[in-house]
């Protein structure tokens, strides 16, 4: 479609605010930067075109069949990145007032304290997600660097790691739709990324094969969250989930099908991400970190799909 030129009618620079505004309006926004010089964001606009990692349709079978699974250690980098996420365990589970043993028959005192409350599991999913977002992109990034740095390829690692933490990304931002976090949870993430990002960085360079280990085994925790949280809004404990829609967001970006847009429909959508990305991060956890392709990258998919294709009549009779 060809858009009207507006130029013909420019108004003076000095209300070029007012006609960022009525191009803005009128939907001209990269015509509004590029005639006033100016730099901002259409968000409008933004949201309404595609992204560049879309995501891949679940069907109800694929989002209701996730199930929590653990690898066993087998070696002592196993046992040490399974230890390690344990002890983070612990700790987020300290932040963020976690603990799921209370039973309905408990005394009122102690299930008044230890209850997850709606509020409690958004502060939890926040500070989760706003951690698993940094180790794939600091994978990405030292592949990346290490790509150009021995002048060699990556053989399709980065494009997963890089949709990993998007993915992460949108997670966190989903949930940030449904609660709006206060300074100390600003403050908790700071300092957990500064943390995070500083040591996971330090220990991808020294072992990636740990890291996607380490990263496998964080993701069946976070399995194990979703699952309980979602055993939660089935047993009643959540009644404000109960009739609560996904954000618009959420819907868009799963692609969630009409009738499940549901709160309890998004904690399916979001832990079958994280089955995905336990699944993804154990497989490359095993492979040669330098040499072995990256089996979910979209290219060595189509490779193996073109390989198994039936041969064509002709190409058999020779
Ligand atoms: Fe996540
Ligand atoms: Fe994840």
């Amino acid at each position: 479609m060809t858009l009207p030129c507006p130029k013909a009618h420019l108004p003076p620079l000095s209300s070029t605010r007012s006609f960022e505004k009525h191009l803005l309006r009128t939907g001209f926004c990269m015509r509004a930067s590029f005639v006033t010089g100016r730099r901002f964001h259409n968000t409008q606009a933004q949201s309404a075109k595609r992204s560049s990692w879309t995501h891949p349709v679940y069907t109800q079978s694929e989002v209701l069949s996730v199930q929590a699974a653990h690898r066993n250690a087998k070696d002592w980098p196993d046992k040490l990145a399974l230890g390690t996420v344990r002890l983070l365990r612990w700790c987020m589970d300290c932040v963020t007032g976690y603990h799921t043993s209370h039973k309905t028959n408990a005394e009122p005192t102690r299930l008044s304290t230890y209850q997850m409350t709606e509020e409690k599991w958004i502060k939890r999913f926040v500070f989760l997600e706003s951690v698993a977002g940094v180790p794939g992109m600091v994978a990405a990034m030292l592949r990346h660097l290490k790509s150009l740095r021995r002048m060699r390829r990556d053989y399709g690692w980065i494009e997963t790691l890089l949709e990993e933490a998007y993915n992460e990304r949108m997670h966190l931002l989903t949930f940030l739709k449904l609660s709006k976090p206060g300074p100390s949870m600003h403050f908790m993430v700071l300092s957990a990324q500064c943390v995070f990002f500083t040591g996971f960085s330090i220990a991808y360079i020294l072992s990636p094969r740990i890291c996607h280990r380490f990263v496998g085994y964080l993701e069946e925790e976070a399995v194990i969250t979703y699952t309980k949280a979602i055993q939660e809004l089935d047993n009643g404990n959540l009644p404000l989930w109960s009739n609560m829609q996904a954000p618009p967001m959420a819907v868009k970006y799963w692609q969630m099908p009409e009738g499940h847009r549901c709160m309890r429909s998004l904690l399916l959508h979001v832990r079958a991400d994280e089955a995905n990305h336990r699944d993804v991060n154990h497989t490359l956890g095993s492979l040669d970190q330098d040499r072995d392709p990256n089996p979910f990258s979209a290219k060595f998919r189509a490779k193996v799909e073109e390989a198994r294709r039936p041969l064509p009549a002709s190409v058999k009779a020779n």
